[in-house]
C-alpha cells in the first residue's frame, strides 16, 4: 500500500487551543472536518489519546481551532507538532491571543469555537464530535495540507531542528501600528518594503507615523 496516496486527501492543517488544569495546551492536527452546516455547524476532530490536547479536550469539552494560513512560519507547525505541551509550553513560542479563556494564534485564516456534544473511542484515538458555537474570519488563504507535505515539510523540520540546537523560538516579526488610529500593519510585504507613499489603510495617515512594536 502506498500510503503517500493519503497526502492527496484534501484538507487543512490546525491549531487546536485548549486548556488542562487552567493551563493553555494544544498541537497541530490534520484530522479536522466540518459535518453539517445546518441547523447547528458540526466539525469532526480525531485526535491521537495519548496526547495532552487529548487530555485537555476531555477535561474542559471545549476547543479553538486557528486555521492555519498558507504563509504560516513553518516554525509553527513544528512546535505544536513535534513536541508535548507536557515537556514544553507550546503557546509560549507563538504570538497569540486569549479569546474568552481558549488560546489562538494572531495570524490565523479563521478561527473556530468547539464544544464536544459527543465521543467515540478508537483503539489509538478518540473521535470528538463537535458544535461550532463561534467563528471568526482572520486573514488570508488556508494552508492546504498537500501543500504541507509536499513544500513546507522540509522548512519545519529544520525550523524545528534550529529552535531545538539554539533552546530558542524564533522572533516573531515586528508589530507596525499607525499611531494615529492603532491599526496594526500585517500584510505579507515587510513594512520596511513598503513605498514611501502607502498610507495607513484605516485612516490614511503616511507612512512615516507607523511606530515598531
Ligand atoms: C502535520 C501534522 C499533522 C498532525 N495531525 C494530527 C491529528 O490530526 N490528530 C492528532 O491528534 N495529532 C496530530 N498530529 C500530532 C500532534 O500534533 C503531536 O502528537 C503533538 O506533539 C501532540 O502534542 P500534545 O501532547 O501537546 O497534545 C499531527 C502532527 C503533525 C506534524
Amino acid at each position: 500500500m502506498d500510503t503517500t496516496a493519503l497526502f492527496k486527501i484534501s484538507y487543512g492543517l490546525y491549531v487546536v487551543g485548549t486548556k488542562i488544569d487552567g493551563k493553555n495546551a494544544g498541537c497541530i492536527v490534520d484530522a479536522f472536518i466540518q459535518s453539517t452546516s445546518t441547523p447547528v455547524p458540526t466539525v469532526i476532530l480525531c485526535s491521537i489519546n495519548t496526547n495532552q490536547t487529548n487530555a485537555a479536550i476531555k477535561q474542559t469539552k471545549e476547543f479553538m481551532i486557528s486555521v492555519l494560513a498558507d504563509n504560516v512560519d513553518p516554525f509553527v507547525i513544528g512546535n505544536f507538532g513535534f513536541q508535548s505541551g507536557r515537556d514544553v509550553d507550546k503557546w509560549a513560542n507563538v504570538p497569540f491571543e486569549l479569546v474568552d479563556e481558549l488560546p489562538v494564534l494572531e495570524k490565523a485564516s479563521a478561527y473556530l469555537r468547539c464544544k464536544v456534544t459527543d465521543t467515540k473511542e478508537l483503539s489509538t484515538h478518540t473521535v470528538f464530535f463537535c458544535d461550532v458555537v463561534d467563528a471568526l474570519q482572520g486573514d488570508g488563504e488556508s494552508l492546504i495540507y498537500g501543500d504541507y507535505q509536499k513544500d513546507m515539510k522540509p522548512k519545519t523540520l529544520e525550523a524545528f531542528k534550529k529552535y531545538k540546537q539554539s533552546g530558542k523560538a524564533p522572533e516573531p516579526p515586528a508589530k507596525w501600528v499607525c499611531s494615529v488610529c492603532g491599526y496594526v500593519y500585517t500584510g505579507d510585504i515587510p513594512f520596511e518594503d513598503l513605498p514611501e507613499d502607502w498610507k495607513c489603510p484605516k485612516c490614511g495617515s503616511p507612512k512615516s507615523v507607523f511606530k515598531k512594536q
